[in-house]
């Protein structure tokens, strides 16, 4: 699914009933047994980007409702309930992931209560205020266009697009490379692939949006250069006791790979920075 071609809502409803997935049926052994024997600070790491993978998807499968609302037809009402529906899916299986490889079971909303705890401001400015106000505004009146706009921007351009595709890049690449977590690895991919669907939703409505109705495209620019600054800080690798970033990334390509990808679907939209 590539940005080359642009999917209607009905392709991406299909394309998601061709791929269905179990969330409970990866298989999870391997990690389990090989956690406690890794170092302390590739826990750390792994820790960290397993909060914001459980914050990120509590939120966003809580804040979403408003947007089935806001749909313009069946077809689109029919994708965003997959979508809605997925969301939901990602975050059990991160749930899952805790209570039977880091072998601390709770509540789905213990875990988020405990994955926040290692999380910053750029994080709350992202997901507690800038996608809760666009949801709130979205949900006071789903035929604002400029609030769908907004809506879709803020969750399927800057969350999922941005912070979602460069945090699985740079994750799967670092556990691949060290041969870590295999199950993790093989259910973070079924998500990235869900999410692929989602982010080319989110592209084919704001190209649509943008090409009937210009100002619009001011809307679109307007919500990324006031995410912008702290999106680069949330992208930002916590460091190890050691020294070094988590993960032994370096910021640097992690910003660039991150603005290549946005810059890449702007162009699709038809919107500069
Ligand atoms: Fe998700
Ligand atoms: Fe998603």
């Amino acid at each position: 699914m590539s940005l080359g071609t642009l999917f209607s809502p009905q392709d991406l409803y299909l394309a998601w009933e061709r791929e269905p997935w179990s969330s409970q049926e990866v298989d999870l052994a391997a990690d389990a047994a090989a956690w406690p024997a890794l170092e302390a600070s590739e826990r750390d790491a792994i820790l960290w980007a397993l909060s914001s993978l459980i914050v990120a998807e509590e939120r966003i499968t809580t804040q979403f409702t408003g947007l089935v609302l806001a749909a313009d037809d069946e077809e689109e009402t029919s994708y965003l309930a997959t979508q809605q529906v997925d969301e939901a899916k990602h975050l059990q299986f991160y749930a899952r992931f805790q209570n039977e490889v880091v072998a601390d079971p709770a509540a789905i909303a213990a875990h988020v209560e405990r994955a926040r705890e290692h999380l910053g401001d750029p994080f709350r400015t992202i997901f507690d205020e800038a996608l809760v106000q666009a949801h709130e505004k979205l949900v006071a009146d789903p035929r604002d266009r400029g609030a769908k706009v907004e809506f879709v921007t803020t969750y399927h351009q800057v969350i999922e697009g941005t912070l979602g595709t460069t945090a699985f890049n740079f994750i799967t690449n670092y556990l691949n490379e060290h041969e870590l977590l295999p199950g993790f690895v093989a259910g973070y991919r079924r998500i990235a692939r869900d999410e692929q669907r989602h982010v080319a939703y989110g592209t084919g409505f704001l190209r649509a949006a943008v090409a009937d109705d210009p100002a619009m495209g001011e809307a679109v620019r307007a919500t990324l250069l006031r995410l912008l600054p702290a999106v680069a800080q949330a992208l930002e690798p916590p460091s190890q006791d050691g020294g070094g970033p988590a993960f032994g990334i370096d910021p640097a390509e992690v910003r660039a790979f991150a603005l290549d990808g946005l810059t890449r679907r702007l162009n699709v939209i038809g919107v500069s920075l």
